[in-house]
């Protein structure tokens, strides 16, 4: 097969980013370039993400970051075979002007248009990285999302659990806004963490046990915050015992959902060959060494992207997008932006 080309954008949240990614050796992708703009500090005096913002300043800065990652993967727009978008789940805004100009430009240099769901291209991103073969159990952990994934295909996939509340990115956050501390909570928390007793505070292992790998960490968050105003005001070394035990609760949580999941993997995928995390909380150590012991224990795998890879990206939108054409699914102009989109 010739080499593809793809271009991707991805402007679903607070990451402004377009990438150009090809298939490289071993059915595993190659990074031609990666370019991310965060708007964090456009954000950070609010705490969170404002939509509005966040698609201004998408606007403002899309048209160049694109022609950066051309130039950077020394490319053209000729040149390439397909234009990825990510079409959602999103922030509105963003996703609109991410798909006008991915439409526009697949208009104007008549490229096939390939419309990515954002999850998807985070579940595939183990794929892309490590030319990982299906299926695999997947743990999808970011800010606005919580789901346990049997990966089967391409666009073939059965959930297995989610969040009943927040999702754990959430989690970290509202308790990073409790505690006072910076936008975004999870690399916060977790750097706190490294100097706080994680047995200081009793906190919930909300769903514990139960038989469908389901999470809920609203209850955890609310434990953390009664602790937290017990203690007001609170000193340094409190944040970060509290910080600690938080953490330790999730990281009990996630392997315990993660074992009746792969439970359940067996009936509808069969084996696994390996246990995936993806999205941004992946980046988080505390989790992702957890994972890679349990994964240990019953002779998996334990795959999880590199750090710049976990958060949002362009490489991950061109890689679902390169997928995607390889398998003749491409879209057409209609394709919908779509805030909700399960997958
Ligand atoms: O996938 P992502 O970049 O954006 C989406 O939500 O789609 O994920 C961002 C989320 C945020 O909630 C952030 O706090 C969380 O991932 N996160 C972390 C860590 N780094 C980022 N959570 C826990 N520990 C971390 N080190
Ligand atoms: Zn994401």
């Amino acid at each position: 097969m010739t080499l593809m080309k793809i271009l991707g954008i991805e402007t679903t949240c607070d990451e402004t980013a377009a990438a150009v990614v090809t298939l490289g050796e071993g059915e595993r992708g190659q990074i031609l370039s990666n370019e991310v703009l965060s708007q964090i500090a456009e954000h950070a005096a609010y705490g969170g993400v404002v939509p509005e913002i966040a698609a201004r300043a998408h606007v403002e800065v899309l048209d160049r970051l694109i022609a950066r990652a051309l130039q950077r993967a020394g490319t053209t727009l000729k040149e390439i075979d397909g234009i990825a978008v990510a079409a959602g789940p999103g922030l509105i805004g963003g996703v609109l002007i991410g798909l006008v100009t991915a439409k526009t430009l697949s208009l104007v240099a008549r490229k096939p248009l390939l419309a990515v769901n954002h999850l998807e291209a985070h579940a595939l991103t183990p794929r892309l990285t490590d030319g990982l073969a299906f299926p695999y159990l997947l743990l999808l952990a970011s800010g606005g999302h919580t789901q346990l994934v049997a990966v089967k295909g391409v666009g073939d996939y059965v959930r297995l659990g989610t969040t009943i509340d927040d999702a754990i990115g959430e989690a970290f956050d509202k308790v990073a806004k409790l505690l006072g501390l910076g936008y975004p909570g999870g690399p916060e928390v977790e750097r706190q963490a490294q100097s706080g007793n994680p047995e200081r505070f009793a906190l919930p292992r909300p769903m514990l046990g139960r038989r469908q790998a389901d999470f809920s960490l609203s209850g955890l968050k609310t434990a953390l915050r009664i602790e937290a105003e017990r203690l007001e005001p609170l000193a340094s070394q409190d944040v970060a015992d509290l910080c600690a035990s938080f953490q330790a609760a999730v990281v009990d949580v996630v392997v315990d959902r993660v074992r009746v999941a792969l439970r359940a993997f067996a009936g509808v995928a069969g084996h696994p060959t390996a246990l995936v995390a993806a999205g941004g909380v992946a980046a988080n150590g505390a989790i992702r060494r957890a994972l890679a012991a349990q994964a240990g224990e019953v002779g998996l795998s334990f795959v999880a992207p590199p750090l710049p890879l976990c958060g949002d990206n362009g490489a991950m939108i061109a890689w679902a997008g390169l997928e995607r054409l390889r398998l003749g699914l491409v879209d057409d102009l209609t394709v919908p932006a779509r805030a909700r989109w399960p997958f």
